[in-house]
């Protein structure tokens, strides 16, 4: 069992997720776009927002601060607050995310680890007052980890936020729903930018269908399209 899961991406033509890099339009600069976004999440009204630690790092800015004494923390799983309405989730296999407190941006924060995190970040997490649970793995075991937020903290909603590695790595491992894209009228136009989805060499073509369910235009030509999607595992 895991939560249903919902990816929300915002996209210039060319299928970059960088806004700060896209030509402006009318009602689109950075702001108004970071605006349109926040109001789309808020409508989807899910339990959860997660995305991946390099997404994170704008919410959760700290620099290493681990407690004298780590003491020995809680393996695998550490819940500092239980009952939220929203949870912000970060995926952070390495442990190279730093809080400073308990939320990101306003939610509870619960992390994801590897296997290989060190007894002091997970003091310094716990110390924070955020949430984590350890994997089994160096790296994030995301269908396991998906299953232990709808046990554990209750999560039946998931909003998959990004970056594209995370939302690659989602769709890969066949944990996705449904795709809202919201495509802008804007250019990125480098060569080498981030992609809305980069699921490296996982075959993710052979095995994600995806249909459109509805669609929207927005104010200022930026066009919502809703998609089901049916994908299966490696
Ligand atoms: N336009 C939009 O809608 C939108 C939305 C969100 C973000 N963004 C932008 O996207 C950019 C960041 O995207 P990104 O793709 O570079 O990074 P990301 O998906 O935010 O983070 C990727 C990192 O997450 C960690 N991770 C741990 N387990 C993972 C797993 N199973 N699969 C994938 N990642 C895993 C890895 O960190 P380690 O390397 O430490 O292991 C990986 O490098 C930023 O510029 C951000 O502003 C845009």
């Amino acid at each position: 069992m895991k939560p249903h899961v919902i990816c929300l991406m915002m996209s210039s033509l060319d299928g970059r997720v960088e806004v700060s890099r896209w030509s402006p339009s009318k009602g689109g600069d950075e702001d108004q776009r970071g605006a349109l976004y926040e109001a789309t999440h808020a409508k989807l009204d899910g339990d959860a927002w997660i995305c991946g630690r390099e997404t994170m790092e704008e919410f959760a800015k700290g620099l290493p601060h681990p407690p004298a004494d780590p003491g020995v923390p809680q393996r695998p799983l550490h819940v500092a607050r239980s009952g939220a309405s929203r949870y912000a989730v970060g995926v952070d296999s390495g442990g190279k995310l730093h809080f400073g407190g308990p939320t990101a941006n306003g939610d509870p924060a619960i992390v994801l680890l590897g296997s290989d995190v060190t007894d002091a970040h997970l003091a310094e997490l716990a110390a924070d007052g955020v949430s984590y649970f350890v994997g089994d793995a160096p790296h994030v075991d995301l269908a396991v980890c998906l299953a232990m937020l709808q046990r554990e903290f209750g999560i039946e909603h998931l909003l998959l936020e990004g970056g594209g590695g995370l939302v690659g790595s989602m769709l890969a491992a066949g944990l996705v729903d449904e795709f809202h894209l919201l495509l802008c009228p804007a250019v990125d136009g480098t060569t080498g930018g981030r992609s809305i989805i980069e699921a490296g060499e996982t075959g993710l073509v052979d095995r994600v269908t995806l249909s459109l369910t509805s669609h929207e235009l927005l104010d200022d030509g930026v066009l919502l399209m809703r998609y089901a999607v049916r994908s299966r595992p490696a």
